[in-house]
This record gives structure tokens, sequence and C-alpha cells, in this order.
């Protein structure tokens, strides 16, 4: 069977789903969109999508953002989404990525007066950092957009360029991520994930106000973190020479889960190796993530 997408409307082949040259989104950026992952478990020869709900709720939120109205409640959405994997027959590691946008074929900066449309694309993905021995970061150049230039809350397509302009920087200089600042120099994220530091067996993330995606894993963390290592979480702003003198530091992030930071601006972080309380969250994590810790199967959506 060929993957299908659900585009305009209707599930169709992949292929099949093409969109004019003429579409707002694509000159624009007026889109917004979500990355949600559906986990293969061997054992339950099962397919579990994570924590989709929260993933439509976000993407509501942004819709409202941009002025974009689903005709879709989260429910019929959730379910949507099942239907869309299932009809591709995946059995293995995968990508979902709802993407709601004008799709008005028509020139004019605006948000208004545009028709909206919902497609979303499943695929196989493998991983995107390395989870296993962790990786290098540097801070970026680009200072993080703030809440009144696009709102970095709203996961908008348009604003993702300034991510594109840290991660691309961070790479060419040899790193595998970069870490933004705030416009008034506080730790923000990375371009496509949430980051924490670990101090006194603490965690340590900056806030909602620090110009971050409210990601639905760095929530994930904070509540495992609480529940199950009875570890608390300090959100608060956190200055760019903290991530320095930080005795673990990890990223989070739908694609990226759980990476650990092994070294910033060319400092090793804490030994340069994985940390103890970060190693401890990755196995906790993976084992939600996969449907194999019961305790939080209600996250866990089977596709079959
Ligand atoms: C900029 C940014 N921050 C944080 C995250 C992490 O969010 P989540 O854990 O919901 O995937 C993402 C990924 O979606 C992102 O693109």
């Amino acid at each position: 069977m060929p993957p299908y997408a659900f585009f305009q409307k209707e599930y169709v082949p992949l292929p099949e789903a093409k969109i004019g040259i003429m579409t707002h989104a694509f000159h624009y950026g007026t889109a917004c969109f979500e990355g949600i992952r559906g986990n293969w478990n061997p054992d339950d020869e099962q397919l579990y999508i994570f924590r989709g709900r929260e993933h439509y709720k976000r993407l509501v939120n942004s819709c409202k953002l941009l002025k974009i109205e689903l005709p879709y409640s989260i429910d019929e959405l959730c379910q949507m989404t099942v239907d869309l994997v299932r009809k591709s027959e995946y059995k293995e590691d995968v990508y979902i990525r709802p993407l709601a946008y004008k799709s008005t074929e028509a020139f004019g900066v605006r948000l208004h007066d545009l028709d909206d449309d919902l497609l979303i694309i499943v695929t196989t993905f493998g991983p995107y950092l390395d989870v296993t021995k962790g990786i290098k970061c540097t801070t970026s150049s680009w200072r993080r957009i703030d809440d009144n230039m696009i709102p970095p809350r709203g996961k908008i397509c348009g604003l993702y360029v300034n991510n594109a302009f840290a991660k691309t920087e961070a790479v060419e200089a040899g790193a595998a991520e970069g870490i933004m600042l705030t416009s008034d120099d506080y730790v923000s994220e990375g371009s496509g994930e949430n980051i924490f530091i670990v101090n006194d067996s603490r965690l340590i993330t900056p806030t909602v106000n620090d110009r971050i995606l409210l990601g639905i894993t760095r929530e994930t963390v904070m509540q495992l973190a609480k529940d199950e290592l009875g570890i608390e979480t300090l959100e608060r702003r956190v200055d760019r020479s903290e991530l320095y003198m930080a005795e673990e530091c990890f990223l989070t992030g739908t694609a990226a889960h759980i990476t650990p930071v092994v070294a910033i601006d060319n400092r090793k972080i804490g030994t340069g190796n994985i940390g103890k309380i970060t190693g401890d969250l990755q196995k906790l994590y993976f084992d939600v993530e996969f449907g194999r810790n019961r305790k939080y199967i209600q996250w866990c959506t089977p596709v079959y």
C-alpha cells in the first residue's frame, strides 16, 4: 500500500497530494503544524500514537493565531490520524505531520478573506538527534523571535525560518543543535526542542514567557520526573552561563525524545557524558512513549 495523506478533506495516495504554486501559505508562511510520533511496539504488535490529543489542542491554538477555523473536533482529528496511519499500513516508527494552511491561490499579505485547508502526512522517521551518545550544541547568534513579532508559542510555519537560521549556523559550526536566546539574553530553546538543565537533583527549564513552544515532551518530562523520580522542576529564567555550569543538560521534543547535551560552546557539561538523571528520565520516557509502561498507557492511542 502506498502511504496516504489527508488532503482537501479526503484520504489520497501521498504522490497525488499536491498544492498549486500560488498557494498563499507557500508564499507567506501562513500555516501552522504539529509533529506527532507513532511508536511501534513489537511485543504488543501495536503502533502507539503518543499524546495525539495534546498535539491537536496545540494545533487548534496555533490556528487561532492565524485565524484558521478547523472544521473538526479534537476527537475527530485524533480519529482521522488513526485512520490515516492504519490505511497506510505502517508497522514501524512513524512521524505524523498535520498542517493547517491558507489554501487560496492568491497574492497579498493578510490572514483574512482566505480559505483554509488541513493536511495530514505520515512518514517513517528515524532518530533526529543522537540520543545514545549525546550532542554538542552552540548558543545561537540568532535571537529568538518575540511574542509580539510572531508568537513562538504557536507552531507557525513562517516562524520556523528563525529556527532554521539557528540550526544551520550550529551544524555549520560542527554542533548538532543551536540554543537560541531571547532578545533580552535569557535561554529560550533549541530549533526544535525545549531545554532543561539539572542542578542539585532538580530540573530547571525556561518559563512559558521565554519565547518557547510549550512542548508536550517538556510537560511529559516534568510530570514523569515528579511522579516517578520525585524530582521537581523549577520553571524560571536561565542565563547563558548557567548552561556552562550545569551538572547535566538535555533537550526534549517529539522528534528529539530526550537528547542529552554533553557540550555547549566547546565547554563540557558535567563530566561530558550522559548524566544520571538524564539517563533515568530517558529510559522512563522511552518506556512510556512506546507503551511499555502501562501506568501511562492512556497517552498512547493504538492504531491497530
Ligand atoms: C521550537 C520547538 N520547541 C520545542 C519543541 C518540542 O515540542 P514537543 O515536545 O511538543 O514536540 C518543538 C517541537 O515540536 C519545537 O519545534
